[in-house]
């Protein structure tokens, strides 16, 4: 007889179960490790864009109180560069530290000071004086030499060309976005302990087991001699995904001095040293039929590099599945620039390519004088016509039309400025959003205790998303064990592998693996009940026995009938049952990969417009959200908000600027670097479809930490040109481009 599914929590907003541990101040973030005997580094920066150090004079501040060593080129300990071999091995600035006197960006590290104190290592760092060779940086905005005939071919289908020649109505436009920089309240930081054979690194990480393989390589050492701990994080947004240059810098330190050494840099340093949101140039092409058919989509798109390392942003991420059209191409390339090494910014590639792409689309629109939302209904394909597979599971036209509803689209007036509030010019635009959807790899220990309790371990991490509380609902939904008697252990290298907390798969790919060691608890439970002497089912077939809500039981009969499972361990003396569970990534799994795998969501926004004061404001965003199953709804609503904050952010404000004359990032800090504060946030309306895709695993949850910033940017430079008229091809939006009533002005130095 089949059972009745147990009632779990799965779709339920079960409170995070690591909040009393941050509401009281008790939870461990990475600095706030101390040690005895524990030292302070603080880097010194370079402040020439290009260039060599002609020589460095320490004297001074190596005979300052509390100072134990200054590293520098020509006395820093050996570092190496990450071999390649291990793509789990990450490192977005590949060069060590201190390896040579060329400088290739500003704020590089030229050296480290170690002292007793942080403000003796401060003070002796403002002491170390360096002169330089200096020559001109190139941090030009105009990306435009990287458009040649040598851009790399992402995707091609027809002839995008003969398309656009035969098309009845035609957009040609170029797009930028700037380099953004992340700006997690919690800095980089990172408490390095050698014990003489082994490190144990504290780390702001989104992946402790990419860190122990990146930083064992860079430290020459075996991995089994790295462990990585990070508990809680302050959130990353990308920035923590790889290690950077300070955290080898610290580790190898603690070698030499044979002492704990704790490394946090400033905000200073947040804005040269740990990556960046590439600068983007992106040209779009769209011809359509005279009724609104798209035939044919170009998207070529150029970002800036460093001069050390490639790191791209693929903006042509989105773009080959989100339309049905005969004729695309998407190409890429990248250009160098004096700047730190670029690196995954929240929804990497598809962000700033959405802002492009759904710009031409909202350009098109009003050229074929077709509603925007129609015009995306209409143009919706039936497959991921760039490989011909079945989606999984896509409900991007349902995300427009409801949104459209819950927004009142309806009552849209098209001609620009013509809806009013009071003295305001309201404008309304809408953009679509996409994101991958992907399992990686991912081990997990699960032991159910003879007190009833469960512990659930894995060397993934909590970025503040709510991972933690994720694994005690699946736990829970496979167990029958209370939530409140769940055990989370994540954070620490010396756990079975997980994934990194980066492209939005953590939530999809922990199921399968909490599933698998479900199951392989089950069968030693039913062994046990089987075999043991003291057990009710002594003898019994095992396929008679199932494990449900907790308990063994007769699979004809419901679970209340059967034993406690910590019943069944204590009368055979058991203190615990360990079970593994192991799960493979999405790539690897033959029903998947034959599913385009993909998250979908529409941003509606409407901003107000006061011409006479110049004032702009974001007054209201309507959000769907189709990412599968929603696991837990509040901290799920939480990141789309968040995410909907940083959009405007993106939209209106977020830009890194650098001094042409030496490259370096003049508004460094909190109060130049201008971000979304609550002032600036407009009511915020999120929905999710919560279609559960179970391509991707049995619940169908997708993760939803990205999904949210696509199309926000785009949605509100819309609703900007509805209401002035003036379309904003270039983020951030500027006052000056509203009162002059410029379409196109390029803001190049
Ligand atoms: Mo996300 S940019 O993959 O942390």
């Amino acid at each position: 007889m089949p059972q009745a599914p147990a009632p779990n929590l799965i779709g339920t907003s079960v409170p995070r179960i690591d909040g009393p541990l941050k509401t009281s101040g008790t939870a461990k973030y990475t600095s706030d490790h101390n040690f005895p005997e524990m030292l302070y580094g603080v880097p010194v920066q370079a402040t020439i864009g290009k260039g060599k150090i002609k020589s460095m004079d320490v004297a001074e501040a190596e005979k300052m109180r509390g100072v134990v060593r200054i590293y520098r080129y020509g006395n820093a300990p050996k570092l190496y560069r990450p071999n390649g071999q291990d793509e789990n091995a990450h490192v977005d600035e590949t060069r060590p530290p201190l390896e040579d006197e060329v400088i290739y960006y500003n704020g590089q590290y030229v050296a480290m000071v170690v002292a007793e104190t942080f403000e003796q290592a401060k003070a002796a760092a403002n002491k170390v004086h360096v002169e330089y060779a200096s020559e001109t940086p190139n941090v030009a905005l105009d990306l435009s030499d990287g458009f040649n005939d040598k851009m790399k071919e992402i995707s091609k289908r027809g002839d995008v060309d003969a398309g656009f020649a035969n098309a009845a109505v035609k957009v040609d436009y170029t797009y930028s976005t700037p380099i953004e920089t992340h700006n997690p309240i919690e800095l980089h930081s990172t408490v390095a302990v050698w014990d003489g054979e082994k490190f144990k690194l504290y780390e702001t990480t989104q992946s402790i087991m990419n860190h122990q393989a990146a930083m064992a390589q860079m430290l020459g050492v075996p991995k089994e001699n790295v462990q990585i701990v990070m508990k809680f994080l302050g959130s990353g947004f990308g920035g923590k995904l790889w290690p950077w240059t300070h955290d080898v810098l610290a580790a190898a330190a603690a070698r030499d001095l044979n002492r704990p050494v704790k490394v946090v840099i400033d905000r200073r340093m947040m804005f040269s040293n740990v990556g960046h949101r590439p600068r983007t140039q992106q040209r779009i092409r769209l011809g359509a039929t005279a009724e609104g058919k798209l035939n044919c989509l170009q998207h070529d798109y150029v970002s800036d590099t460093s001069i050390l390392d490639e790191v791209s942003e693929d903006c042509g991420e989105a773009t080959p599945y989100i339309y049905s059209t005969p004729n695309l191409r998407i190409r890429g390339e990248m250009v160098v620039r004096n700047v730190g090494t670029p690196t995954a910014m929240r929804g990497p590639g598809a962000v700033p390519g959405l802002y492009a792409l759904e710009s031409g689309m909202d350009e098109l629109a009003i050229a074929l004088k077709v509603d925007p939302v129609q015009l995306r209904l209409m143009n919706e394909p039936e497959i991921d016509e760039s490989n011909g597979l079945p989606f999984s599971s896509r409900h991007l036209k349902e995300c427009l039309t409801t949104g459209a509803e819950k927004f009142g689209w309806s009552k849209r007036n098209p001609a620009v400025g013509s809806m009013k509030r009071g003295d305001l010019t309201l404008g309304w635009g809408v953009a679509c959003a996409s994101w991958i959807a992907m399992r990686m790899p991912c081990k997990t220990s699960l032991m159910l205790n003879d007190d009833g309790s469960a512990r659930i371990a894995c060397a993934t991490q909590d970025i503040g998303t709510g991972t933690y509380t994720i694994f005690a609902q699946v736990v829970n939904a496979k167990t029958g064990v209370p939530v409140e008697k769940i055990q989370v252990v994540l954070g620490d290298s010396s756990l079975p592998p997980g994934p990194v907390s980066g492209g939005s798969w953590v939530t999809g790919t922990v199921i399968p693996s909490i599933a698998n060691a479900a199951d392989n608890a089950e069968k030693q439970l039913i062994d046990l009940a089987v075999n043991g002497t003291r057990s009710p089912y002594h003898g019994r077939d095992p396929k008679e026995l199932a494990f449900s809500e907790g308990r063994i039981h007769l699979a004809s009969e419901p679970a209340s009938s059967g034993i406690a499972f910590d019943e069944l361990l204590r009368k055979g003396s058991l203190r615990f049952i360990q079970a593994d569970g192991d799960s493979m990534a999405s790539f690897a799994d033959p029903n998947a990969n034959k599913h385009s795998l993909h998250s979908y969501g529409a941003q509606f926004a409407e901003v107000e417009w006061d011409p006479g004061i110049a004032r702009l404001r974001v007054s209201r965003v309507v959000s769907v959200i189709d990412v599968g199953k929603v696991l837990n709804p509040r901290p799920a609503r939480n990141q789309v908000e968040g995410a909907i904050v940083m959009g405007i952010g993106m939209a209106m404000f977020e830009e890194t600027h650098y001094d042409p004359r030496n490259a370096r990032p003049v508004n460094s800090n909190l109060a130049d670097y201008i971000m979304t504060t609550c002032a600036d946030c407009p009511e915020i309306d999120v929905t999710f479809l919560d279609y559960p895709d179970k391509v991707l695993n049995e619940f169908g949850a997708r993760g939803v930490g990205e999904i949210g910033l696509a199309g926000v940017a785009a949605a509100i430079t819309a609703a900007v040109y509805h209401a002035t008229g003036v379309r904003i091809r270039n983020l951030p939006i500027r006052i000056e481009d509203l009162i002059s009533g410029s379409s196109n002005k390029q803001h190049f130095a």
